[in-house]
């Protein structure tokens, strides 16, 4: 491909680089008309993506989770470079990698075309330390063919996040089929009781965060399924989100219930760890 620079506000799609206003996707692509796509955001700090090798591997894994084929890896390389590096040079930004089945007849079956490839950024601002989240009355599918995959079918984290919006939250807690704690719309969740620090399993349904990774990697926790219950029971010492665009955040408040002294001390080690681990490199 020939990304050719011109200017900002450039979005990569099918092999081009070309101004946003021209970045067009079919009305018969499957990825619109049935939420068939993969996608990753991924950070972009002073024009630099952050962790990416560890967002490709994941966008592998959730393409052939969907039995959908991906560009080749230097393909979708050079787009984000050349898209990370015509995007906002200072300060923070959210890129974003999509990957659809392409164009097809108007039903669930797929066509035979190529994918439609889409690299696009935008800014982004900083996260509040702190989050009020609320756990929605809907469950996360541990048992979905869909379960650990991050696909453009999004509409329940939609649904979800209005739910927790309207009740004076910033992001929505899903519990999964038996009642464990699995993940928010677009976060995972770590929580300290007993003074352990525990995140849930794979096995809960979660989409697994490359912030939940780095935090694994970088401080002591566990994965564990944590009952829903333990929230109302007050059991839950501190509680933090973490994903890429929130880096860790202190969970304040579940459900309007305060979470007394967020951020807490084990919030304070991983969102320190994480900080400065960012500050040292870009590909952890
Ligand atoms: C459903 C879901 N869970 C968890 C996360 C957190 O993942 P990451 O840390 O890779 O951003 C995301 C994405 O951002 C998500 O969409």
């Amino acid at each position: 491909v020939r990304l050719h620079f011109r200017g900002v506000n450039e979005v990569y799609i099918d092999g081009e680089l070309v101004p946003e206003s021209l970045a067009r996707v079919s009305v018969f692509d499957h990825g619109f008309v049935t939420g068939d796509g993969v996608f990753e955001t991924v950070l972009v700090r002073e024009g630099k993506p952050f962790a990416l090798q560890r967002h490709l591997d994941r966008l592998a894994r959730s393409a052939s989770g969907l039995g959908l084929t991906l560009p080749a890896v230097g393909e979708l390389e050079q787009a984000v470079a050349a898209v990370a590096g015509n995007g906002p040079r200072a300060g923070r930004a959210r890129l974003r990698i999509t990957v659809t089945a392409g164009t097809a007849p108007l039903g669930s079956g797929r066509g035979s075309g190529p994918a439609s490839v889409v690299v696009a950024v935008a800014p982004l601002t900083d996260a509040p330390p702190a989050a009020a989240v609320a756990v929605v009355p809907w469950s996360r599918n541990e048992n979905s063919a869909l379960a650990g995959l991050k696909t453009t079918s999004y509409a329940e984290n939609v649904i979800a996040l209005e739910w927790a919006s309207a009740r004076g939250a910033s992001e929505a807690i899903f519990g999964n089929t038996v009642g464990n704690l699995c993940e928010g719309t677009g976060s995972n969740v770590f929580v300290v009781i007993g003074g352990a620090l525990l995140t849930p399993p794979l096995s809960s349904g979660l989409l697994a965060g490359v912030t939940r990774d780095l935090v694994l990697e970088l401080v002591a926790a566990a994965e564990k399924d944590v009952p829903l219950e333990t929230f109302a029971r007050g059991e839950v010492e501190e509680a933090f989100l973490t994903s890429t665009t929130r880096g860790v955040q202190a969970i304040s408040s579940i459900g309007g219930t305060e979470l007394r002294g967020a951020p807490g001390p084990l919030t304070g080690v991983a969102r320190g760890a994480l900080s400065d681990l960012m500050s040292s490199t870009d590909v952890p």
